[in-house]
């Protein structure tokens, strides 16, 4: 894991946002991994602004979204589908036909999950997967105790992620319970992950993540077995990490970093 501190959540948006476009730049085919909630909205909002102002071409992009609340339709404003229309898809030149999310109103959620590991595959796999970080240590919806090596499916969500996600909603209850998640063994297939986690609140989990052991508890510990795993935080977020000089020191003097300081 490689993790880069920057000194507030803009900034660490606007590097996210910087690092997709190179990748996207480089491939303009690339098969991109998104994620919804707070900490993605600002990188899409870059992400949009380099497309108008400096023509980053989606044309050819294909995105595959980690997961989706079962039982909330893609028209709902609620759904991760609209949330990904009204903050990216709906901004760039991307070919929705090309975007991809699970059907949380499938009739059958055990076809749709395996539909759309298929679909993964017949892209050729995931290039580049964005990742967020829940406060009980998720990424998609692959809460504790989630498999290490699990596929594409569908999941109960934890009282915590209710909690964390239920400002989204009129009131708590009515969160969704369920969600389909691609599984931790799918992400870690990705060619590279790049976990982005901002504020104070995320602090205790980042650091169980990137430097504690890994647990299925945590199931952000297991991008610790990719190899080319990327973890941007503020310096709120990396407040309880050990390792915090030493990974300052990496962004301030390796040349990698230069065009980014
Ligand atoms: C949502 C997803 C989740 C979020 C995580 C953090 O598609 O994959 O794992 O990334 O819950 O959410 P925020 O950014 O709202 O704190």
């Amino acid at each position: 894991m490689e993790v880069i501190i920057q000194k507030d959540a803009e900034a660490a948006a606007k590097l996210a946002a910087a690092l997709i476009e190179r990748a996207l730049r480089a491939k303009p085919s690339l098969v991109l991994g998104l994620a919804t909630g707070a900490t993605m909205a600002p990188i899409y909002a870059h992400l949009a602004r380099l497309h108008r102002e400096q023509n980053l071409d989606f044309s050819l992009c294909r995105t595959f979204n980690l997961d989706e609340y079962v039982g909330i339709p893609p028209d709902d404003p609620h759904s991760f589908r609209s949330f990904m229309d009204r903050h990216l898809f709906d901004l760039v030149n991307i070919d929705k036909r090309n975007t991809h999310i699970p059907d949380g109103m499938a009739t059958d959620f055990r076809e749709e999950c395996l539909h759309y590991e298929r679909l993964i595959e017949e892209c050729g796999g995931i290039d580049l997967q964005l990742l967020g970080i829940g406060v009980d240590g998720h990424i998609g919806f692959n809460e504790p105790l989630s498999s290490l090596l699990s596929r594409t499916r569908e999941k109960a969500l934890t009282p915590a992620t209710i909690a964390q996600n239920a400002k989204y909603f009129p009131s708590p209850a009515q969160v969704p319970r369920r969600g389909i998640t691609m599984g931790v063994g799918t992400i870690l297939e990705s060619r590279e992950c790049l976990l982005v986690a901002t504020g104070i609140e995320k602090a205790e989990i980042v650091a169980k993540a990137v430097e504690g052991p890994i647990t299925s508890m945590v199931t952000a510990s297991a991008l610790q077995l990719h190899p080319r795993c990327r973890v941007i935080v503020d310096e709120a977020a990396a407040s309880r990490l050990q390792g915090i000089e030493y990974y300052r020191w990496i962004f301030e003097n390796e040349p990698e970093w230069t065009e980014f300081r």
